[in-house]
């Protein structure tokens, strides 16, 4: 993991950003293709997977699980898996490091194996909430017994056969989704989610390329997703797509520095995560798409972004689910264009790497943006293309997308922007601060 010493960094006005960027693999797809890899039997090859310490978290933990996984120097990876039903008893501690959605959807895994694995994480992870998922998990047999608050760390002893259930998920989250569905994968009979709000639905996709039985229909309830249990996995050769959370730093620091015009290249367009294309197209922005077209069963573009000023919205809650990972990036969007941004109905931003709504508040005040925050969001009183102060050190606090987003802020700032610690920026994307200098050179 990214190791214990901070790594403070300074972030000031920069030239435009120019020329063609490839974000890294989807981060949400990536660990799906190398747990599902590891539970079919022979060989799966995984082009393109993020190499970032959150998607290598999930391949260490299916290792220790049993599964041969090995990256190739081409920087192409292979998985020999267990098949469904197989994963072995590891041998000590699953560290999650920073990683959500490798803990979550490890515990649905787990839970239907006849296995005991103890879950362990950084400080971040361990103060997130894990009952969202402990509630559905148990109620299939599986016996966790968390820390207090039902937080990591936490040991799970898993049960085969478990039991199928019906589950209406009571927040909207692909993470909760995906594990009960993946502790469905090796529960004799049909395990049924109800998604009242549509989340991302990468496991639902790759799952049905993996030849799984999975099928989703439209109700009044939401989306009813069921899988038959005691599944027979098929071996897969994965492309993964670019990352449209990564892409969002580079279109939002291109929309807000002038002269700049940037194309993304090979950036995931699925519809369940395209929330903050259309928000910052309300706001003004100039984003065009070229060459779409399908890799690996998602939609994918090039994305083409140009300067341009932007203007403030009330960011309508229904793109929550699409865009709740680019919160952050569009608030320091929301800080240069015209006007008061009001964006609410994103509570769950509370619960992320970081509370993002207090963090954010608190970087985007010490930086000089007039912010108000909400129990569920963030008003913005934005500056309307003029730079914002600057000269102020600002916590990241284990997040990520606080760092890169901060850093984004500084491209527009009179005085630096200090970021306390970088260092949790590899969690995503490796390679943001060498991409940064190499668009702004
Ligand atoms: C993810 C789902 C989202 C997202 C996270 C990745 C996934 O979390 O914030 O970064 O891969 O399923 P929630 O399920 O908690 O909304």
């Amino acid at each position: 993991m990214h190791g214990s010493l901070p790594r403070p960094m300074s972030f000031s006005a920069r030239g435009p950003l120019r020329g063609t960027v490839v974000v890294p693999g989807d981060k949400s797809i990536s660990h799906r293709s190398l747990m599902f890899s590891a539970l079919a039997v022979g060989e799966s090859r995984i082009e393109g997977l993020l190499e970032g310490e959150d998607v290598l978290a999930t391949a260490a933990a299916m290792r220790a699980m049993g599964a041969d996984v090995q990256r190739g120097e081409d920087g192409t990876w292979r998985v020999h898996g267990v098949g469904v039903g197989g994963l072995l008893q590891p041998q000590a501690a699953l560290d999650m490091g920073n990683s959500g959605t490798s803990t979550r959807l490890l515990m649905g895994l787990v839970s239907s194996h006849p296995i005991t694995c103890t879950f362990t994480g950084d400080a971040s992870l361990s103060g997130r909430p894990m009952g969202r998922v402990i509630e559905p998990l148990s109620r299939m047999g599986a016996e966790i017994t968390a820390s207090p608050g039902g937080r990591l760390p936490l040991m799970l002893r898993g049960i085969c056969p478990a039991v199928p259930i019906e589950y209406t998920l009571p927040v909207a989250s692909a993470q909760v989704k995906s594990a009960v569905l993946l502790a469905g994968l090796n529960t004799p009979g049909i395990t049924r989610v109800i998604e009242p709000v549509p989340t991302r639905d990468h496991s639902e996709r790759m799952l049905t390329g993996f030849g799984a039985e999975l099928s989703v229909e439209d109700s009044p309830r939401g989306k009813i997703i069921s899988i038959r249990g005691e599944a027979e996995l098929k071996p897969q050769h994965i492309v993964v797509p670019g990352d449209p959370s990564s892409a969002g730093f580079w279109m939002v620091a291109a929309s807000i520095v002038p002269g700049s015009e940037i194309t993304i290249a090979n950036v995931c367009m699925n519809p369940t995560r395209t929330g903050l294309i259309a928000a910052l197209r309300l706001m003004g922005a100039d984003i065009s798409e070229a060459s779409p077209r399908i890799v690996g069963g998602e939609p994918v573009a090039d994305l083409i972004v140009k300067h341009a000023p932007l203007k403030a919205i009330q960011v309508p809650p229904e793109l929550a689910p699409s865009m709740i990972d680019e919160y952050p990036i569009l608030f320091v969007a929301a800080a240069m264009a015209e006007g008061c941004t009001i964006a609410r109905g994103a509570h769950e931003l509370r619960v992320k790497e970081s509370d993002r709504i207090a963090v954010m508040a608190e970087a985007l005040a010490a930086v000089g943006v007039s912010v108000e925050e909400y129990e569920d969001g963030l008003a913005i009183q934005g500056s309307g293309g003029a730079s914002i102060a600057g000269g102020a050190r600002v916590a990241s606090k284990l997040d990520h997308r606080i760092a890169m987003s901060m850093a984004v802020a500084g491209l527009v700032a009179k005085a630096p922007v200090e970021i306390d610690d970088v260092a949790p920026i590899a969690t995503s994307y490796p390679n943001f601060l060498p991409t940064l200098d190499a668009l702004t050179q």
